[in-house]
């Protein structure tokens, strides 16, 4: 078997500037996962430690430094699955923990259920022995007054604005990370992390935890998606994505239809990655951005800021 890692750092439009650290952020954690498939390690390990170094740099929206909720605090996204026997776990609205894809991992390997939330999710990363973390940085802090500033400004005439500034401005969207990966056994894994969208409603869920729209693994296809997760959530893209795999499709093909659907569908600023068993992995987006880093086999790491 091939093994393969593919890793996003979201999509979206980044900041003039910052390209370089966000492609040498993911090839870094793209090689952590690299050395545990190397060394003969499961696709779940290598997809785990990709995403908590992206949890862990705070240039991407997860983890520390992941975006503030218009009340001014985190609420952290994560979701792990596994292809053998659809193995998942996902946590929502983790306020204070450094990785939600590790409390995520716990919820799939440590109890009968599949997604934990709120409180409850907080109050089992703690018995599960996470400690407490405040991921809010100093610049999503400052970042966080600058746009409510600014959002007040339109709000008040028409809640619509809202939306169409956040199309002005991209970058004020968040930048979900994700990785999928196949192993020597042909196991295949994703997991994706999120702060979910700027100045989100208290309470708003996206689509990174959900098993079928922001994370998935199946015995064909292992998937993250970014971006607006509401169009993620209705298009069901990374389960879209195995559907069209297991009727026949390449994977190329498969997850270049699925985001041509949203795209006739929503017009949605979301971008894709998936690896599938024979180990070739696919990135496509509709935003200008996506960082995203990979390899397949033997071959060497690439990291680059668009597909
Ligand atoms: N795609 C991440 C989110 O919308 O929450």
């Amino acid at each position: 078997m091939t093994i393969a890692l593919i890793a996003h750092g979201g999509a979206g439009r980044w900041r003039p500037g910052s390209d370089d650290d966000a492609t040498e952020g993911l090839r870094a954690a793209v090689e952590a996962g690299r050395a545990i498939l190397a060394g003969g390690g499961r696709a779940l390990d290598a997809v785990c430690a990709t995403v908590v170094m992206l949890e862990d740099n705070p240039i991407f929206n997860a983890g520390t430094g992941a975006v503030l909720n218009f009340d001014g605090f985190c609420e952290l996204d994560a979701c792990v699955m596994e292809s053998r026997e659809a193995r998942v776990g996902a946590v929502c609205g983790l306020q204070r923990v450094r990785n939600p894809v590790l409390v995520a991992r716990k919820v799939m390997e440590e109890t009968d259920h599949v997604m934990l939330t709120g409180d409850g999710a907080q109050r089992f990363a703690r018995v599960m022995g996470f400690p407490d973390h405040d991921p809010v940085t100093p610049e999503r802090r400052a970042d966080w007054f600058d746009k409510r500033n600014r959002i007040d400004d339109v709000l008040g005439e028409h809640a619509l604005k809202m939306r169409r500034f956040l199309k002005d401005h991209p970058e004020y969207a968040g930048g979900t990370v994700g990785a999928a990966a196949v192993d020597g056994q042909g196991v295949l894994a994703a997991a994706t992390s999120t702060g979910g969208v700027t100045l989100k409603m208290v309470g708003r869920v996206g689509d990174s935890p959900f098993p079928g729209a922001g994370n998935y693994a199946s015995p064909h296809v292992a998937a993250s998606a970014t971006g607006t997760g509401e169009f993620v959530l209705r298009s069901l893209a990374t389960r879209a994505i195995s559907e069209r795999v297991e009727q026949g499709a390449s994977l190329a093909d498969a997850v270049a239809a699925v985001l041509g659907r949203m795209g006739e569908d929503f017009d949605a600023d979301v971008g894709l990655i998936a690896v599938g068993r024979l180990g070739t992995p696919v990135a496509l987006h509709r935003t200008k951005d996506m960082p995203h880093a990979f390899f397949s086999g033997a071959g060497a790491v690439v990291s680059r800021m668009r597909a």
